[in-house]
């Protein structure tokens, strides 16, 4: 199995060029199936979910040209569109839900097998299914029972659907299916994420008639057809979090490029409570954690605009060194904590308690073996690696794979004492 060795780097220095966002290549890669014409991705990240959405395009009939070295995807949905994701693939990936409503819009049926619960929580998708069914599609419940999403329409007709909870997937696939539905549409309690405005963006070019995205009401009119466009994906605002927590723990002075700071207004402001001084740039946002002491501060995740569950695991990183205790309160999922067990392995002594994680802070971390025990947490190991005493070994890397694009190239480049192992 692969592994990173990561070491004591001290204060990490350059410049790092921020990829293009995975949460939001993944539903655009959904949407080209709802064109025959050729769509071009451009900005899409080399990831293992990105290749992973690519096989499913193709297992449904999508021809794909991928040259993910220079980060283009070339989709062309032309002609008979199978129904049926592959259960290999759905099982690799979640987001291979998101196909769910152009299957329906395609070939009147869409027939997948649900993998179950995540690491981070059971991840149901009642909510997409609740939004497809108010739009006229039909959902087998016994086979719904056994895990399987049997969904069936001949046609999508535009309705008013409340979501219970702002789901960034339900939202996703409700948008998506009612682009093509008769008449209009209006998603109340949507997600705000900057990834549905992407899509939404990507739709408008099509031809969609999309309002609202990026705000808790999404109206979308119907149109009969949509057509082939050439988009550019928008940076992924947690791997730049990522890499400004970097800096901020190992009191470095790190040049975040191709990042957009309005999608981190929350980062942002929980960096700077911490004392990182944050500046923003012609050239991009410089972040520097060398010139205060880094003090701790209180998280709550929360959807956009708040703060990201996803830059969860990696400031928790921050928080086990900054000076004094922290509390981190866990909202949208609901047992992500995994990486708890892996910060106390390095000798971080963090104590959850349901959705809180009580931080002392202030720790000299040691080197141990670790796991990345999902995407987010594995890259946060990586973080706390950087200031360790001795080594650190992070296994079960393929969840950083997929998700960080070049992550051990881009922090060697900035100075990190990083390498990986292969078997
Ligand atoms: C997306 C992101 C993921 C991020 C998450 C929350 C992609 C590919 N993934 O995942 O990185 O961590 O948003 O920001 O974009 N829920 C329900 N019922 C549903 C759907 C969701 O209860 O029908 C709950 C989930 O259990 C979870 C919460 O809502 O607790 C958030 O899930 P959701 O917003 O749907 O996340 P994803 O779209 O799966």
């Amino acid at each position: 199995m692969a592994k990173l060795i990561v070491r004591n780097s001290g204060p990490l220095h350059g410049e790092v060029k921020i990829s293009g966002s995975k949460n939001a290549v993944l539903p655009i890669l959904a949407a080209t199936l709802l064109t025959e014409d050729e769509c071009i991705i451009q900005d899409a990240p080399a990831l293992r979910d990105v290749e992973v959405m690519n096989q499913l395009l193709m297992s449904l009939g999508a021809k794909v040209e991928s040259d993910l070295e220079n980060n283009i995807v070339k989709v062309k949905a032309e002609g008979e569109i199978s129904c049926e994701a592959p259960f290999e693939l759905v099982k690799m990936m979640r987001a291979s839900i998101l196909v769910l409503g152009a299957l329906l819009l395609r070939s009147g049926r869409a027939l997948i097998h649900l993998p179950g619960g995540c690491a981070i929580g059971e991840r149901p998708i009642e909510l997409h299914l609740k939004g497809l069914r108010a739009l006229g599609a039909e959902i087998n419940e016994q086979s719904l029972a056994k895990g399987i999403v049997d969904a069936k329409a001949d046609k999508l007709t535009g309705s008013t659907i409340y979501l219970d909870f702002p789901s960034v997937g339900a939202t996703e696939v409700i948008i998506m299916a009612a682009t093509l539905a008769e008449g209009t549409t209006v998603l109340e309690n949507a997600a705000q994420e900057p990834e549905i405005v992407d899509l939404a963006n990507y739709l408008n070019k099509m031809g969609a008639r999309i309002k609202g995205a990026g705000t808790d009401t999404v109206k979308i009119e119907g149109v009969d057809k949509l057509h082939g466009v050439d988009h550019h994906v928008i940076p992924d605002r947690i791997e730049a979090g990522t890499f400004m927590v970097s800096a901020a723990i190992t009191k470095g002075r790190v040049l975040v490029k191709n990042m957009l700071p309005d999608h981190l207004k929350a980062v942002i402001a929980k960096l700077r409570e911490c004392g990182v001084v944050i500046e923003n740039t012609d050239e991009g946002v410089i972040v520097d954690g060398s010139q205060n002491t880094i003090v701790s501060t209180d998280i709550k995740t929360l959807p956009y605009p708040g703060f990201p569950t996803d830059m969860q695991s990696p400031f928790m990183a921050l928080l086990t060194v900054a000076k004094g205790p922290s509390v981190v309160m866990e909202t949208v999922f609901e047992n992500r904590f995994m990486h708890v067990a892996e910060f106390n392995r390095m000798g971080a002594n963090i104590r959850t308690e349901g959705k809180c994680a009580i931080i002392p802070g202030g720790r000299q971390l040691h080197g141990a073996p670790v796991i990345a025990t999902d995407l987010r947490a594995g890259a946060s190991v990586v973080l706390t690696g950087l200031v360790a005493d001795g080594t650190t070994e992070v296994s079960q890397i393929y969840h950083i794979d997929r998700g960080y694009e070049h992550f051990v190239e881009k922090l060697k480049a900035l100075g990190a004492d990083i390498e990986r192992i292969d078997d």
